[in-house]
């Protein structure tokens, strides 16, 4: 049990009983506006069963919300670390900025620590909140509209093979094991556990926002061995003509490959009815807009934050990525949330392994924690970070040396949520 910092009244923190769960999800519901129903508070016990879950207890109530999960997230070159996934963070509107999250946040990041986890990780309802705890925005994702009619890819799938729409329950038996194979390369990817995969596939009718229920195309190889897969909705609609005018709603489309990623797309674009193919969970350099004929077609509505990296183990994190180019330089890391996870350290790094120990050197490049964080995946480069006055080169040339030594080949995408 640990004391809150919160102002003026006497709060006690504290990991919750399995009795305690339903009223726990219903106060991390409403913090988001929802009323959970039985079923949902049910998903809720299911999902975090075996997980790390809290309240922040007022007189005997729950008054806010907290959990983690254990995943293992995916690094440039294919290891895995252990990442504590924070989740369900709510506190009651009578309740907040008396500095309840903040509390929360000290418990999770010591938690996280003692069970060895080198980072945290979360996805975040608003951006601006996680920036003070030493968060960075490392994945993004982006949401992109191709009307279909028309729409060619000039370089099409050079792969064999067959697709075969699948029900839910074939699904549940061969969508995991596809996806193991797209984690073992994606930065970024996370580690889905059965329980994961069981919610996704009870597809509650109120997580469709008006389309259908999820079809399940599967991309089998010459052999017959199931190696990508298409999930996704139809919103139907007749237009306001009786031309056919629906949206294919395309919730993850995931290959073992990126020729069979591509004949999977190929099939979308050739679904009778459908004029619109809208993709919300897409790395942000989706290499679809690259085999079309016309790629202005491809039409990029939204880019934002989706997986934000917390580096608690600044060693043990930056020691478990790969690295495509040697070099040896030191970071300065300031850490104002938890300083004793900041410091200097020296990265000594190449294609065959990495150090990364504290030093007493002088720094090539000082950046905050949250900084390292959204490069530690490769999705942004130190030199764009020092153009925003977040980075700073204390040797010439360290900048551009560090943007190449973070660099990886795969992009950082989490198709995950959580
Ligand atoms: C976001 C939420 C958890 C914050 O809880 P809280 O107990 O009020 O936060 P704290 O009092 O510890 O605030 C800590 C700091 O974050 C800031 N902050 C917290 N929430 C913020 C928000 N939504 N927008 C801007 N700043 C915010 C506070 O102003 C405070 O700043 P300071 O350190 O400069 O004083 C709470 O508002 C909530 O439950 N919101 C709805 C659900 C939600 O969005 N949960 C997060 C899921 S990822």
């Amino acid at each position: 049990m640990a004391a809150v910092h919160a102002a003026a009244v006497d709060l006690e923190l504290r990991d919750i009983t399995d009795d305690e769960l339903p009223a726990w999800a219903r106060v991390t519901e409403a913090a988001f506006g929802a009323q959970p129903t039985d079923e949902e508070v049910a998903d809720w016990a299911a999902i975090t069963e075996g997980e790390h879950r809290w309240g922040v207890f007022d007189d005997g109530e729950i008054v806010a919300t907290g959990g983690a999960f254990a995943f293992r997230l995916t690094l440039p070159g294919g290891a895995t670390v252990p990442a504590g996934g924070l989740t369900a963070i709510g506190v009651r509107t009578t309740h907040r900025r008396r500095g309840i999250l903040t509390s929360m946040m000290d418990l999770h990041l010591d938690e996280v620590a003692r069970r060895g986890q080198p980072v945290s990780i979360l996805t975040a309802s608003e951006s601006v909140i996680y920036g003070r705890y030493g968060y960075g925005s490392a994945a993004d994702l982006a949401r992109w509209k191709l009307p279909t009619h028309g729409t060619t890819l000039a370089f099409p799938p050079a792969v064999g093979g067959r697709l075969r729409q699948v029900d839910a329950a074939v699904a549940a038996a061969v969508l995991p094991e596809v996806y193991e194979a797209h984690r073992a390369t994606t930065p970024g990817a996370l580690s889905r556990k059965p329980a994961y995969w069981d919610f996704w596939l009870r597809d509650r009718p109120d997580g469709r926002e008006g389309a259908s229920a999820r079809f399940f195309v599967l991309h089998e190889s010459d052999a017959g061995r199931p190696d990508g897969y298409a999930c996704y909705r139809i919103k139907s609609s007749w237009g306001d003509h009786g031309l056919p005018a629906s949206t294919l709603v395309a919730t993850e489309v995931i290959g073992a490959d990126a020729e069979v990623e591509a004949a999977l797309w190929e099939h979308l674009l050739s679904v009778d009815l459908v004029a619109t193919i809208d993709a919300a969970n897409r790395p942000v350099q989706d290499p679809l807009r690259w085999r079309l004929a016309d790629p202005r077609r491809l039409q990029t509505g939204h880019v934002g934050d989706h997986l934000w990296v917390r580096l608690l183990d600044v060693g043990a994190a930056m020691e478990a990525r790969s690295y495509l180019v040697q070099d040896s330089l030191v970071l300065e890391v300031a850490d104002p949330f938890r300083p004793a996870s900041g410091g200097r350290w020296r990265l000594e790094a190449g294609p065959a392994g990495a150090a990364c120990t504290r030093t007493e050197d002088a720094a090539d490049v000082a950046l905050g924690v949250t900084d390292l964080g959204a490069t530690y995946l490769g999705a942004v480069r130190p030199t764009t970070l020092a153009r925003a006055g977040r980075a700073v080169e204390r040797t010439p040339g360290a900048l551009a040396r560090l943007d190449l030594l973070l660099s990886w080949s795969v992009e950082p995408w989490c198709a995950s949520a959580f």
